[in-house]
């Protein structure tokens, strides 16, 4: 491998294959493309898959010196960053390599006067500006563990998730301007430490929009007062591979949100190796992921796999809809995009409001097209591929997980073939299975079953934050020596993957994983809510949508005045992005003799589907099934 660039079919057939014959040599060798103050003393310390897995240990460096320094000799001019503003008269803001690595610099001195210090949490609380890509390697820089939450998220999450890690600093904004929305961030964030978050010291507060926020003299700092007059060297903290990263919470079918850990050796590998590959970045190319940073894409496709490999990577701080349904395809031709890559509840809901709408707008800079974060239906994809690519563009339509901290499966633009639907093939390093329910492997072509992992990969979650048993328990113990996704998937006849979705009770709504359970406990603090069952339910533009049954005790009043009450509980327990779409009101729910609610039955009657339930003979209460029919609502 003369560079980590597949370039032909030949190519990743034969790094496949040796990717699974000698995987610690394999890796290596990608490793071997980063800088490193030292070199590891083992590559892979198991061989098989387990949490406790350690790639390149011994290995010293820091990521931020492989996302900045080195590119500054050859590549310190090329913009690093390229910044559009949520309003398209606002001018462009473009931080080269150079830029960067100074202001981060300075972020990075800021945070060290604050007593920040190797492995202490840092929470970030912010809208898509320049500010928080610097500030996360600024973090990184020192060896600080970043614990990015989504600006969506409600000052309950936002509390939940400050307390879980302990986080001693919050880097927030004053507001958030968001389509015509101005959303107060601060406030957010003041409310968030009224509930006990008692290991907070100090908040950092980036003025993004000039207006004026509550303020406290003992903990609240603006960034003006302390980043631009620091010093603008600043040595990188020397990491070890295995030391952490990062913690992103995400949600699971039970419980509250998980913080996934992930370290710093593999993780840098991972992205930088996949980023290449999947977008099949050239020098000079103009990328743009359309993620916010508070998910998992944002932090491996716009920051760290972009940066990593010195590409331009263009940050968007609006919404695709604002001031119009063209606007994505606005800054596509404004900056001569190459790479775009977005989810397909976005290209689903631009298809609705304009279909020629793209037809205004020069997209001939376009090379490659993506689409990530849940299963995009084919006439998504059709439109995509000939409206936005004029049939010129591969489309990557690429799975992964949080969990799995880059993509795993996905066409290679112009090298492997692509097929409506597919995410296809595994990279090089990366070998899927799928199981049947009892953990067989299902061999050969034309299968369905549960989507496993049979080898670890370098960005494999190392962990739940401060709970391990759980990250134990939650992907390795389904099934042995393999790591569960939570996916149903089917292999075609020449060895694709198609994923079908979630088998668990996640809900993946416009690609956001939302767990039931959390959903239900949100509803369930409504003073008349006696119980509800959350399920999700075929969905036109999200994807799914959310669907929640929910008994009452009677005294809740006029209906639709009680559900708004319902979806205003959820919005401030959990955020806006978690409100059912439909709230039946109900007397029973269908339970098994163990009391167990019958979910099956309820994503049926959510789908519109009366019959066909299965078997429903363990069920107590089977009358209830009548009623629950009677009064479903109708939906898309
Ligand atoms: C879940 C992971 C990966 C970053 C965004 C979401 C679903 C993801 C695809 C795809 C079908 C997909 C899966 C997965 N998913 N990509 N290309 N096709 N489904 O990250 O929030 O951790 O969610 O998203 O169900 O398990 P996440």
């Amino acid at each position: 491998m003369k560079s980590i660039q597949i370039s032909s079919l030949a190519e990743y057939k034969e790094l496949y294959q040796k990717s699974v014959d000698d995987p610690q040599g394999f890796w290596e060798e990608v490793a071997s493309h980063f800088t490193w103050r030292q070199k590891w003393s083992h590559v892979l310390k198991s061989d098989f898959i387990t949490p406790d897995v350690r790639w390149f240990e011994g290995g010293k460096f820091n990521i931020t010196e492989n996302c900045l320094d080195r590119h500054i000799e050859k590549n310190g001019d090329t913009p690093a960053i390229l910044w559009e503003g949520n309003n398209p008269e606002t001018p462009s803001v473009v931080l080269t390599y150079k830029q960067l690595l100074s202001e981060v610099n300075k972020c990075a001195n800021a945070l060290k006067s604050l007593g920040i210090k190797k492995g202490d949490r840092i929470c970030f609380y912010m809208p898509m500006i320049p500010q928080v890509a610097v500030a996360i390697l600024a973090c990184a820089r020192i060896g600080a563990i970043h614990s990015v939450v989504f600006a969506g998220f409600s000052a309950n999450a936002l509390a939940d998730r400050i307390k879980d890690s302990e986080c001693k600093l919050v880097i927030c904004s004053d507001y958030n301007r968001r389509g015509n929305k101005n959303i107060p961030v601060k406030e957010v964030v003041d409310e968030a430490i009224a509930m006990g978050c008692d290991s907070v010291e100090k908040v950092l507060v980036y003025n993004a929009t000039g207006q004026s926020v509550n303020w406290n003299n003992d903990k609240d700092i603006w960034w003006e007062n302390i980043v631009p007059q620091q010093n603008d060297v600043c040595e990188p903290e020397i990491m070890d591979a295995e030391d952490v990263l990062f913690i992103l919470y995400t949600s699971g079918s039970t419980g509250k949100p998980k913080g996934v850990v992930h370290t710093c050796g593999g993780y840098m590998v991972y992205t930088c190796y996949t980023f290449l590959n999947v977008f099949q970045y050239k020098p000079g190319d103009v990328y743009w992921c359309t993620a916010d940073v508070g998910w998992i894409t944002g932090h491996s496709y716009i920051i760290y796999g972009p940066l990593l490999s010195g590409a331009t990577s263009l940050m968007f701080e609006g919404v695709p809809t604002y001031p119009d349904s063209g606007r994505f395809w606005q800054v596509c031709e404004k900056h001569k995009v190459n790479q775009f890559y977005t989810a397909p509840t976005a290209i689903r809901a631009l298809m609705a409001s304009g279909y020629d709408e793209p037809d205004k707008y020069d997209l001939s800079s376009l090379k490659v097209i993506g689409s990530v974060g849940e299963p995009i239906n084919e006439e998504a994809w059709n439109w995509y591929y000939e409206k936005i690519g004029h049939k010129n563009c591969p489309i990557v339509d690429t799975w992964w997980q949080t969990e799995t901290g880059g993509i795993l499966i996905s066409p290679l633009p112009g090298i492997t073939d692509m097929k409506p639907c597919f995410a296809s093939y595994p990279l090089p390093g990366v070998q899927p299975c799928l199981v049947d329910t009892n953990g067989v492997e299902l061999e050969g072509n034309n299968v369905e079953g549960l989507l496993c992992m049979k080898f670890p990969w370098p960005s494999i979650l190392r962990t739940t934050y401060g709970d391990h048993e759980r990250c134990r328990t939650t992907y390795f113990s389904t099934f042995n020596n393999k790591y569960f996704t939570g996916d149903g998937a089917r292999r075609d006849e020449d060895g694709r993957y198609r994923i079908i979705g979630r088998v668990d009770d996640v809900i993946n709504v416009s690609g956001h994983r939302i767990g039931t359970a959390e959903v239900e406990d949100a509803i369930n603090q409504h003073e008349h809510v006696i119980e509800s069952a959350v399920v999700g339910f075929p969905h036109n533009i999200k994807g799914q949508g959310i669907y929640a049954y929910v008994i009452t005790n009677g005294a809740i009043g006029e209906e639709n005045a009680f559900r708004k009450q319902v979806l205003d509980v959820v919005t401030k327990e959990i955020g806006p992005i978690a409100k059912p779409d439909a709230i039946q009101i109900v007397t029973q729910l269908p339970k098994t003799r163990s009391g167990k609610i019958m979910r099956r039955i309820l994503r049926k009657i959510a789908e519109g589907e009366f019959d066909n339930f299965g078997d429903t003979s363990t069920l107590l209460n089977p009358e209830c099934v009548e009623d629950l029919k009677n009064g479903a609502l109708t939906l898309n």
